[in-house]
């Protein structure tokens, strides 16, 4: 893993730079000449769209809202968020020991979150759940393998079931994504809402969760391990696997310790908190 400070790239200087052009052309103009139109960074129309879009919990974005914010991650490069692909972290091939998966959060409040992870090759995050939100998942960087569920009967509540029980899962998603890529997106009760990414080679991704996990208010994780349909079919659950669905059998399980996450600081273009 890289450390922190190689991780982000950080961009003061190239602000500075800019700073001093801009003083020298002022000093020689005498005429005025009417402003430029203000053309916003991409990072910081993705918060503006996600301040209109996300209206807390359970609430679920309109399709039109969907295909805004969508529209404006597939448009997104890793330099938005104040990354290289020259980064070393994403020309090692292979690591020492389990490789462990590095968050950091670019903003979040109680009705969305901006958060990037970094996956190094081989490293998983497993199979894990999205209470109650919706989540746009953009690969920056890298190729990865996701792997999506949904339950069968989502009405089934995860409170009514013993985390030993087995329950029935529809596949979604199982495919290699290979950045620049479109941006993925799941719902509460679709879309693949149980997901695990498995890095192929270095991946950064970048997640826009709404509303975000908390545990106060029941939108906790919860990890779990798939079996395949046919070893626990007993004939109760009869589900025909028609062209092209698949299904699975999905434990729920204590996160896998090898899972835990090291946190890092954003060091990348900051989000601007208007009024407006
Ligand atoms: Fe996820």
């Amino acid at each position: 893993m890289a450390t922190e400070a190689g991780l982000v790239e950080h961009r003061r200087d190239k602000v500075g730079y800019v700073h001093k052009i801009i003083l020298k052309k002022k000093y020689r103009r005498r005429t005025k000449r009417p402003a430029a139109p203000l053309v916003l960074m991409p990072l910081q129309r993705l918060f503006l769209s996600c301040r209109d879009v996300f209206q807390g919990p359970g609430t679920v974005p309109a399709p039109t809202d969907v295909q805004r914010l969508c529209h404006i991650l597939d448009g997104m490069m890793p330099e938005d968020v104040g990354l290289s692909r020259d980064l070393q972290f994403f020309k090692q091939s292979a690591v020492k020991g389990i490789p462990r998966v590095t968050t950091t959060t670019i903003y979040k409040c109680d009705n969305f979150s901006l958060c990037i992870f970094f996956l190094p090759a081989t490293a998983v995050i497993p199979l894990h759940n999205h209470p109650g939100m919706t989540v746009f998942s953009k690969l920056l960087v890298g190729t990865m393998h996701i792997k999506a569920y949904d339950w069968v009967d989502p009405a089934n509540s995860d409170d009514s079931v013993s985390p030993s029980q087995l329950r029935l899962a529809r596949l979604k998603a199982n495919n290699v994504f290979k950045a620049p890529c479109n941006t993925s997106v799941l719902y509460p009760t679709s879309g693949g809402n149980i997901h695990e990414f498995t890095a192929i080679t270095p991946c950064a991704v970048l997640d826009v969760l709404g509303p975000p996990y908390s545990q106060e208010d029941g939108r906790d994780c919860s990890y779990y391990k798939d079996t395949p349909y046919n070893a626990f079919s007993n004939g109760e659950t009869e589900v025909a696997e028609e062209e092209g669905e698949r299904y699975g059998w999905l434990e729920e399980i204590e996160m896998p310790k090898d899972s835990e996450m090291d946190g890092i600081e954003y060091l990348g273009p900051q989000v601007i908190e208007t009024s407006s």
